[in-house]
């Protein structure tokens, strides 16, 4: 998960990384009044989860609170590459001397960590990279050792930061360290770290990518969740903890295993060829025990999708043998009652494939389909998604 700048500068504060003070607001009235309070010339800047904000007129400096005003104004509604500003950080416009980089990020090729420094900061790193590649230095960081103050001095100075600010900048990219592995980050980027007229270190952007698989140990991230962006069916399915992602097609699909699921969108995205151009409409594993609950709480999430045409049920029975899917597929459509509205095709194999059928075919729901394999399935759930 991604967080907005002020959500990135709310956990560096929780770990001692300095910045300039700031609070985040959606009026241009409010940003006034916050500039007010501040005291001094402040940064408005647009909050969203793309780069390039200062390029694209998102971020500007405002001497009064008059301009704090109006450059909000401006900037609330701006269309930054397709992001739609919401909300701005108000923060104190800090004196810059030098504007650095640094970020600590994982490597999943050499699959270690990654700490990048570089002296040229405030610009956009790839143009480093590319243009001046020996000013940005990458250091591998060992996940036990971590970073302790001597090690992020190093890695400080590999990046030319200049003599004079070593050992302040030590301290900060030791804490934003912290921050990676305490907040459980993929991605902690500060562009620009700056200098200060006095040698001072302050963090004036922020970029945090948290970890999605650490939820269950970080109860205090759930508040960065950012329900108006996500699709309302992915909600509903997390709710139900659901291993669901929407996509863009007619046919609804239900499988167990990932391995399975993915398979199934590849044989119905072939079979829909022959339809009409059909296409999976979701990804949805509902995983080992597939309950009558768990099955209608996926027929459900599926069945909300107005798009979704057909569903094709792909079950292949392990330790939740066949017998004991097909009875979760009478529950849920006997517990949906007339809200189960569009034809299921199912295809079950593996343990107790037998037992499974039968018990389908005597239910013999008027929406249900059975099919022998998965290419016939999946040409069936294509050709009634096509009707
Ligand atoms: N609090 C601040 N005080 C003074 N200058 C600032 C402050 N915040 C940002 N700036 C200046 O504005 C520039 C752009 O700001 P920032 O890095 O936050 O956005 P960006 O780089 O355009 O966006 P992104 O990081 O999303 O690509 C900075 O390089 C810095 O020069
Ligand atoms: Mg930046």
């Amino acid at each position: 998960m991604d967080l907005f700048e002020y959500q990135a500068k709310e956990l560096f504060a929780k770990h001692g990384v300095p910045t300039t003070p700031g609070r985040v607001t959606d009026t241009a009235a409010d940003a006034r009044a916050i500039a007010e309070e501040i005291g001094k010339p402040v940064m408005i800047k647009a909050q969203v989860k793309v780069g390039g904000r200062g390029k694209a007129g998102g971020v500007k400096y405002a001497a009064t609170p008059d301009d704090a005003q109006s450059h909000a104004d401006n900037i609330l509604g701006l269309d930054i590459k397709g992001h739609v500003v919401k909300k701005l950080l108000v923060a104190e416009a800090s004196d810059i001397a030098e504007e650095y980089y640094i970020s600590f990020l994982l490597d999943r090729a050499n699959r270690t960590y990654l700490a990048m420094c570089s002296v040229e900061g405030g610009m956009e790193i790839e143009e480093v990279a590319a243009t001046k590649p020996d000013r940005l230095a990458k250091i591998a960081v060992d996940a036990v050792k971590g970073v302790d103050l001597a090690f992020a001095r190093e890695i400080a100075e590999k990046g030319h930061l200049p003599a004079e600010v070593l050992d302040a900048a030590a301290v900060t990219i030791q804490k934003l360290w912290e921050v990676f592995v305490a907040e459980d980050a993929l991605l902690v980027e500060v562009n620009p770290l700056v200098r200060t007229p006095n040698d001072e270190i302050l963090a004036l952007d922020g970029k945090v990518t948290l970890d999605e698989n650490a939820e269950f140990r970080q109860a205090g991230h759930a508040e960065f969740a950012d329900v108006d962006a996500t699709d309302p069916l992915e909600l509903k399915a997390k709710e139900n903890d659901l291993n669901y992602v929407k996509l863009d097609g007619q046919v609804g699909i239900i499988g167990n295993g990932a391995g399975l699921v993915m398979s199934t969108l590849d044989v119905v995205a072939y079979a829909g060829e022959n339809h009409g151009g059909v296409k999976p409409a979701n990804f949805l594993d509902i995983g080992g025990g597939a309950s009558a609950d768990v099955m209608a709480a996926g027929l459900d999430v599926i069945l909300g999708d107005e798009q979704v045409k057909s569903v094709f049920v792909n079950v292949f029975g392990g330790i939740t043998a066949c017998d004991a899917v097909a009875n979760g597929i009478v529950g849920a459509l006997a517990k949906l009652g007339d809200s189960a509205s569009k034809p299921l095709v199912v295809r079950l194999d593996g343990n107790k494939v037998e037992e499974g059928r039968t018990i389908l075919a005597e239910a013999n729901h008027p929406l249900v389909t059975l099919a022998e394999t998965m290419d016939e399935g999946a040409d069936k759930a294509a050709e009634l998604a096509s009707k």
